[in-house]
Parts: structure tokens; sequence; C-alpha cells
């Protein structure tokens, strides 16, 4: 489906392309803008951002497929990112990833049918001091135990 910033976004971008020298250097605010417009980056938005950027489509899709942050299709209302890299791992990552997908009834990349949840097992998320660690949204929890686990779930419930 075809992709156009709002003119509210229009005028934010305006914004962001000051702050920077080059406008490939705005790729990642205007990726994360397009994504809270368009709830995910498809290939439509890509195309947008490197028009408006004038970079390249792979240069775009180079970074939308290197951050996480970034999702190529569409999330649930709640996304859930588990860190099961090595920090986390010794601290109990795959026990929290483990018991976030059979509360959540998911794997990997899926979304429930109600679209509330989604849940992805990502690599370090740079809060490895505070292992293990998860995200939902933009918001991180840290030094988690199953039972945080579950009250976290249940507070969006
Ligand atoms: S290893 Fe999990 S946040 Fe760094």
């Amino acid at each position: 489906m075809e992709f156009t910033f709002t003119q509210q976004n229009l005028e934010k971008i305006d914004q962001i392309l000051k702050k920077y020298p080059t406008k490939k250097a705005a790729l990642m605010p205007l990726l994360w803008l397009a994504q809270e417009q368009n709830g995910f980056i498809s290939g439509e938005v890509m195309k947008s951002v490197a028009s408006i950027l004038e970079v390249s489509l792979e240069e775009v899709l180079g970074v939308v497929t290197f951050y996480t942050m970034y999702h190529q299709h569409e999330m649930g209302k709640y996304h859930f990112q588990v860190c099961t890299n090595v920090s986390c791992l010794l601290r109990g990552g795959y026990d929290i990833w483990n018991h976030v997908r059979s509360k959540l009834k998911i794997e990997n990349g899926q979304v429930t049918s109600d679209k509330k949840f989604s849940l992805e097992e990502v690599e370090c998320m740079g809060s490895c001091g505070s292992a293990p660690m998860m995200a939902v949204n933009e918001d991180y929890y840290e030094n988690l135990s199953l039972d945080q686990v579950d009250q976290i779930i249940e507070s969006f419930k």
C-alpha cells in the first residue's frame, strides 16, 4: 500500500533535517517517524524515505534489517523483545524467553490473534549490567525474574 508522510510529519522531517549535516544522516530518525505513523516499515515506506533523503533503497534496507527497533511487518500493540545475548543468557535470559513465549503462546516474530502482543528474540540491547532484560515497546525491564515477567504481562491485559 502506498505510503506518504502526513503533513504534520513532513513538518517534523523539515525540523529533523536541520539537525544533520547531510540528508543521509537523518535516515534513522526518519525511519522511526515512519514506523510511528505506519506501524511498521513496508517496502513503500522504504521507497518514500529513500526518495526524501536521496539515498538508494538498498541503503535504507540495510539499516532497516540491521536494527531490531525497525519492524518489517505489523507488530502487536505491546511488542516484547527479549535479549538472549551473552550477559542475559548467563543470567537466565533463556528462562525469561521461554517463559514469555509460553505466557503469550506465540513464537519468535509472531503476533497474537488479537494483535495485542508480539514477540521477538533479540541481540544485546545495551543493558548487560542489568541482565536479564527485555523491552516492551520503548520501555526496558531489567534484572528480571519470572514473577516480574508475569506481573508485566498482566499489567498489559
Ligand atoms: S546481553 Fe542482554 S542487554 Fe546486553
